[in-house]
């Protein structure tokens, strides 16, 4: 009873306590090592590392911007987000989510490094980028050639949560033949794309000085699907787009490989290797060195 009376009372002195505190706490000014981050928050193999919370959360920030300020700079935190991610857009920088996290030029802004981490060219987030984009000795290819490229990270239609990157094949990979370029996100394919052979050029069409060229009444690749993540150099191998020269050229399967410089030069040198990529691939006919 004696016990029984005192927990009465210390309860009832705990509770004005408890009033008096919430009456006080607009006051207290936030101490930042009590209200900010569990454990783990820079440690990239803890669920807690901050890039998994940004990640749970659609890949928005603007919840830590109202903390760590609008231009990410630390505000009354202290702790500015470009202590690390240093480039001038901070953590919005095109490399922070996907790309190459420690290039500080811009360059390496497409897998790998996709949004799962993976750097693996059988993962579909990574593929074929790497060669298209950055070791690409033939051509030259765009983001802009399978993706509307966002100008920043919050543009409409950059992210869709739930939904794989979009796919959007134009400009060069739909032009000549290709209209009917597509992708196929079950098998991860690309098919009737300009680039990967599905042009005709026709005999009507050409220069009167270039006619003589035409064996039939179309020159035509050889259209091939690609796999986007078997990257074995099978599939950009010299011959698998277009057969050297293309059926309805002269010289089907007689010229060599050593003769294509004799009349598109500047294009290809005398043991068939590309040596100007903006005009191979580039949606023309480069004869006479053009
Ligand atoms: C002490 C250094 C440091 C600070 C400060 C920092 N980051 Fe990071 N952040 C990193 C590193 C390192 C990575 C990449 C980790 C990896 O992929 O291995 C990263 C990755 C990220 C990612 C990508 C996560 C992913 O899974 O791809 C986002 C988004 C991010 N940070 C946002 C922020 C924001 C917002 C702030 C400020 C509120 C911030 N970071 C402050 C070091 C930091
Ligand atoms: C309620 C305010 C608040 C919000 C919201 C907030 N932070 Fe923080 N953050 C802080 C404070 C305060 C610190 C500094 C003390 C600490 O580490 O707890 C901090 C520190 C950090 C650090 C460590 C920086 C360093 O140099 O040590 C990282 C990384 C970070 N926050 C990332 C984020 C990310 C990412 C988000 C959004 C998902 C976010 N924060 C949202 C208050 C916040
Ligand atoms: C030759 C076509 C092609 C080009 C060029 C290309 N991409 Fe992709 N991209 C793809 C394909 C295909 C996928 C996989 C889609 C899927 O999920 O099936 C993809 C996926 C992605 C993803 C999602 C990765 C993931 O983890 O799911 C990002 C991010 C991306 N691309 C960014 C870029 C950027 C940035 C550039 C330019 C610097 C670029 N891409 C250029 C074809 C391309
Ligand atoms: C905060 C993380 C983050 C940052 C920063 C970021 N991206 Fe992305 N990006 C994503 C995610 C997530 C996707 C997958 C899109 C989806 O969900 O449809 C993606 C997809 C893409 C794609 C593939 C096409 C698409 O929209 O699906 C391109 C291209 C791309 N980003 C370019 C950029 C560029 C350019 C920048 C810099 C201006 C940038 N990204 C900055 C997270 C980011
Ligand atoms: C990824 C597909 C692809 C591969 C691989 C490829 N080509 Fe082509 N090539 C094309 C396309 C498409 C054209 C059509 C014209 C254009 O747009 O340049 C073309 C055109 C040409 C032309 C005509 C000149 C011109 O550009 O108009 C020559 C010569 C040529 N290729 C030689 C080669 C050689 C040699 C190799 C191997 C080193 C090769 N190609 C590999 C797709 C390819
Ligand atoms: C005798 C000259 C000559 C030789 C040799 C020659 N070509 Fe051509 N080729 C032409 C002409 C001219 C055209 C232009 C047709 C037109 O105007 O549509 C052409 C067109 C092409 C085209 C389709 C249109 C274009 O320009 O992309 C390809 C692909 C091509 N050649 C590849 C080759 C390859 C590969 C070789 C070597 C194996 C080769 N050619 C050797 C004269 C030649």
């Amino acid at each position: 009873m004696k016990y029984f009376l005192i927990n009465i009372l210390l309860a009832f002195a705990f509770g004005i306590i408890l009033i008096g505190c919430s009456d006080l706490q607009n006051n207290i000014p936030v101490t930042p090592q009590l209200s900010a981050h569990k454990p783990g928050n820079l440690d990239p193999t803890s669920p807690n590392f901050h890039g998994n919370i940004v990640k749970a959360n659609n890949w928005n920030m603007k919840d830590c911007q109202q903390c760590h300020a609008a231009d990410y700079s630390g505000g009354t935190t202290g702790a500015s987000c470009k202590s690390c991610h240093k480039s001038p857009q901070g953590p919005e920088a095109c490399n922070t989510c996907h790309g190459n996290f420690s290039d500080t030029t811009g360059t390496y802004i497409a897998p790998p490094r996709d949004l799962n981490g993976d750097t693996a060219t059988t993962a579909i987030g990574v593929g074929a980028h790497f060669n298209h984009l950055y070791g690409n000795s033939i051509s030259t290819v765009n983001c802009s050639n399978c993706h509307v490229v966002p100008q920043s990270v919050y543009s409409s239609g950059h992210i869709n949560p739930g939904q794989p990157a979009q796919v959007n094949l134009t400009g060069l990979a739909s032009t000549n033949a290709a209209s009917n370029a597509s992708y196929d996100y079950n098998a991860a394919s690309c098919s009737n794309t300009y680039c990967h052979g599905n042009f005709v050029f026709s005999v009507d069409s050409a220069l009167p000085g270039d006619q003589f060229a035409f064996a039939d009444s179309q020159m035509v690749g050889n259209n091939k699907t690609v796999t986007w993540n078997k990257v074995d150099g099978t599939q950009a191998a010299c011959g698998s787009c277009h057969d050297l020269p293309p059926k309805g050229h002269i010289g089907y399967q007689q010229f060599p490989i050593t003769s294509c410089v004799a009349c598109h030069e500047g294009v290809v040198d005398d043991q068939g290797n590309i040596i100007d990529k903006t005009k191979h691939i580039n949606g023309k006919v480069n004869v006479r060195g053009n």
